[in-house]
């Protein structure tokens, strides 16, 4: 019989889920509609997604205390790669080739920990899902706990906690990162609308008809999915937490950067609107006000200088579009980030983008202007004129995405 957690009481889930098995496995399998060469393997009833990132040093290790805690089988891990260059899929398929119980997807050209998870979830067939990071930080030896409340506690969502009874976020987070940690999940459940603690959690288990159910109705593009899921699901989903301690990462580093608050915002804002800001257009629209005060010190710097106005103005608008498209580069559309000769091209066609949006900024402020006369009402109104034309413009010519 199986090792591991089978014999644990708290893999009762799976225990009972085994003692359903009748004497004949080919019975059973023709029962169930199960090929009968799979007949003696008991049925997948868990995937673990874990979306890597540069992960190379830690995913062995992971499947091995997975391995430790789930048992020999019933489960499966399915490590979603964006391409690592430290070479995580390489290893991942290794593991592969030797363990049956592991897969790997490997995505090309595309970036996001959401959509990573996205596509693990929509690959598994098995009854429940879990999504856990590839750095040892969560605890898998809550897995077994987290299924049997799922399963037993007629639940739709089991969350892996750091801010419940049991939970705890000091070891792995020094004091800055626990701050900011603790304000967006309540920021998060302020306009979430939720009751539950840890909503930044990157550590949870759901049920996958759920799941395939959100799944169109989930930003590819954020690193909250949990937060997504509880938004587009709404109040009816039923929901606990689990508490845990959330350990220091194991090797490598976290790609938790400034992007990655800027998506959360733009997450936080779409979902208000109801899906009408697009989550990338908080970075764009941040990226445009860092642009204003880039143009500023120019123009600043240029008056000190002694240089004309017209020309300190013209150089620092020069100045402010190059550097709005370098920010824009690197942060908004990290995805479909331009090098090379396309940096220059795109670099061209932003600024022929951000010319026509000034003429419609102005025609704009002017239309406003002539019924308003107030011209505050009037020059807002041009800039956000502007600042769409710009985003939507540019997300479909410079980045393609
Ligand atoms: N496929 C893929 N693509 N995986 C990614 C990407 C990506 O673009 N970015 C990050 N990952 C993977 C990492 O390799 C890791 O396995 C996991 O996602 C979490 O990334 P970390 O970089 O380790 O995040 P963190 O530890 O700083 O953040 C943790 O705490 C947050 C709450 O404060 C995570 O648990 C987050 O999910 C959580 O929201
Ligand atoms: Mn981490």
């Amino acid at each position: 019989m199986t090792r591991l957690g089978f014999a644990s009481a708290d893999f009762r889930s799976l225990k009972s889920f085994q003692k359903e098995l009748p004497m004949s496995l080919v019975q059973l399998a023709m029962a169930a509609r199960v090929h009968p060469v799979a007949a003696h393997r008991i049925p997948t009833l868990l995937t673990i997604v874990v979306p890597t990132y540069n992960e190379s040093a830690n995913i062995r290790l992971l499947a091995k205390r997975l391995d430790q805690t789930l048992g020999e089988s019933g489960w499966e891990m399915v490590i979603v790669d964006d391409d690592s260059p430290d070479g995580t899929h390489a290893v991942a398929k290794g593991m592969a080739r030797r363990d049956p119980r592991i897969r790997c997807l490997r995505r090309i050209g595309r970036r996001g920990l959401s959509g990573a998870c996205i596509e693990g979830i929509l690959s598994s067939s098995s009854p429940y899902v879990a999504v856990m990071d590839g750095d040892l930080q969560h605890d898998e030896t809550i897995l077994p706990q987290m299924l049997t409340a799922l399963r037993e506690g007629a639940l739709d969502l089991v969350i892996g906690s750091r801010l419940v009874e049991g939970g705890d976020a000091a070891s792995g987070f020094g004091r800055a990162r626990q701050w900011i940690s603790q304000m967006g999940a309540r920021l998060s459940r302020l306009a979430l609308r939720t009751d539950v603690r840890d909503t930044m959690s990157g550590f949870f288990m759901i049920r996958r008809d759920i799941a395939d159910d959100l799944a169109p109705q989930l930003c590819t593009d954020g690193f909250k999915i949990l937060a997504d899921i509880l938004a587009t699901a709404g109040p009816g989903l039923r929901v606990e937490e689990v508490g845990y301690s959330f350990r220091e990462r194991h090797g490598g580093e976290s790609k938790l950067d400034a992007k990655v608050a800027l998506d959360f915002l733009g997450l936080i804002l779409n979902k208000i609107t109801g899906g009408a800001l697009p989550v990338s257009f908080v970075a764009f629209a941040l990226v445009g006000m860092s642009g204003l005060a880039v143009h500023l010190t120019a123009l600043y710097a240029a008056m000190q200088a002694g240089v004309d106005f017209v020309a300190a103005q013209a150089g620092a608008t020069l100045i402010s579009i190059l550097s709005n498209f370098a920010l824009n580069n690197a942060l908004t559309y990290r995805a479909a980030r331009l090098r090379g000769w396309l940096w220059a091209r795109g670099l061209l066609t932003f600024c022929a983008i951000c010319s026509l949006s000034a003429i419609a900024n102005i025609g704009v402020a002017a239309w406003v202007f002539e019924r308003e006369q107030t011209w505050i009402v009037a020059g807002l109104a041009g800039v956000a004129m502007g600042a769409v034309r710009n985003y939507a413009v540019s997300t479909k010519f410079v980045w393609r995405s």
